[in-house]
């Protein structure tokens, strides 16, 4: 038998809802295999947390954090605690402390009604972001002076270390390699005149180690564009952390929208835990009603079991997912559907549990 200790963060507004569904899709997996368990924990670290405590996670949380063989995150932030400060004391904070420098953002439709894009197949629409997640325009560096006078001046420093930009770009190489796809970096070296012609320099020089991987190099204003007017241009792309962050809402935006967006924070290494979260935040505009998608949710716990090792489970959710997404009323507003958020989840076990005794999950 096999136990993974997962850390639950189930975070601000409708993470927790979201999470709830998630943690209903690992129960059935531990019911359904037996060679599989999990043991839990849950922080209630957040805005909440913070409002009593000053602080959005316990002094020696990310002590606490360091066990555990994955954590599972809702959404983080609300209105009451400044973005700022509840991003960068709980969820940035642990992405930069545990090292998790790589963001994987898959790009996939994954039913070909849910894309705006007129005429697009989900041939079409379907990659993998690798956005780097541990420093670039998020190196949290910059000053304030002269605060409140008329000579005011903000700086925001992006921070490209030669071992960070490397290490992202390899990566991503590699996993273009191992696929067999071809490999699009998004930077933007004709205004940025440091950091991106930095960038666009390493992307090449690493380049002379894998030439049997074909590369493509676009501004990130027109590979916004082509996400949207030509996302077959695209199947593995790495990206800093900024232009990453933006082009994936874009990405989930062409793939049925924000509760369908998954991302998995690694540290490849497995020095420390990895963590898995949707893309979407805490939608206070939605938070209550128990109406939030938790399709993205259920996504994140995928990769976990692919992370895990048990990619016959990751690939079991994920057909199940593609299968609830052919069935509209069994799905949330935002989707067209007029289910509640619990009634997702519990539809969704039903279909797994289904699908599973119909042809067995193979097992090692
Ligand atoms: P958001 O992702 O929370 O919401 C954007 C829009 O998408 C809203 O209209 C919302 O209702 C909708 N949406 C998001 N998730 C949905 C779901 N699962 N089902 C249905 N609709 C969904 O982004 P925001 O409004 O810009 O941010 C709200 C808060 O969340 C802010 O405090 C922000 O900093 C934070 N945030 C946190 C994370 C994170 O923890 N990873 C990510 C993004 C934003
Ligand atoms: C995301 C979020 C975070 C980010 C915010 C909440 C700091 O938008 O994970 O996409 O920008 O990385
Ligand atoms: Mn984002």
């Amino acid at each position: 038998m096999k136990t993974f200790k997962i850390a639950l963060i189930p975070g601000d507004g409708i993470g927790p809802e979201v999470v709830a569904e998630g943690v209903k899709v690992l129960r059935t997996i531990e019911q359904l295999d037996p060679s599989i368990s999990f043991s839990f924990t849950e922080f209630p670290w957040g805005c909440e947390y913070y409002l009593k405590h000053g602080k959005m996670m316990a002094d020696d949380g990310i002590e606490q954090l360091k066990e555990f063989d994955a954590i599972y995150l809702g959404a983080v932030g609300y209105p009451g605690v400044p973005d700022h400060i509840s991003l960068w004391d709980l969820l940035l904070r642990i992405r930069k402390e545990f090292d998790q420098y790589v963001n994987i953002r898959p790009i996939t439709l994954l039913n070909p009604e849910l894309t705006p894009l007129k005429g697009k197949t989900a041939k079409e629409i379907d990659f993998l972001v690798i956005r780097e997640n541990s420093e670039g325009e998020y190196a949290g560096a910059g000053d304030w002076l002269f605060k409140g006078k008329p000579e005011e001046v903000v700086l925001q420093t992006g921070v490209f270390s030669r071992k960070g930009t490397e290490r992202i770009i390899r990566y991503a190489y590699e996993e273009a390699r191992n696929s067999k796809r071809t490999l699009t970096s998004i930077s933007k070296a004709n205004a940025l005149n440091y950091s991106m012609v930095f960038w666009d320099e390493v992307f090449n020089e690493v380049g002379k180690e894998y030439p049997d991987v074909k590369t493509y190099s676009y501004l990130v204003d027109a590979a916004s564009l082509y996400f949207v007017t030509e996302p077959e241009r695209f199947e593995v792309v790495v990206t800093s952390n900024l232009f990453g962050d933006i082009l994936t809402d874009i990405g989930a935006a062409i793939t049925g929208g924000m509760g369908l967006a998954t991302g998995a924070n690694v540290n490849p290494e497995r020095k420390f835990p990895s963590m898995f979260e949707p893309v979407h935040g805490s939608a206070p505009d939605i938070s209550g009603k128990g109406i939030a998608n938790p399709i993205a949710a259920i996504w994140s716990v995928s990769q976990v079991m692919d992370f895990f090792g048990e990619e016959q489970w990751g690939e079991a959710i994920l057909s199940t997912i593609k299968e609830i997404l052919t069935e509209q009323p069994s799905l949330t507003s935002d989707l067209g559907g007029n289910s509640s958020t619990s009634q997702v989840g519990d539809r969704f076990v039903d279909l797994l549990s289904a699908k599973v005794s119909e042809v067995g999950v193979s097992q090692e």
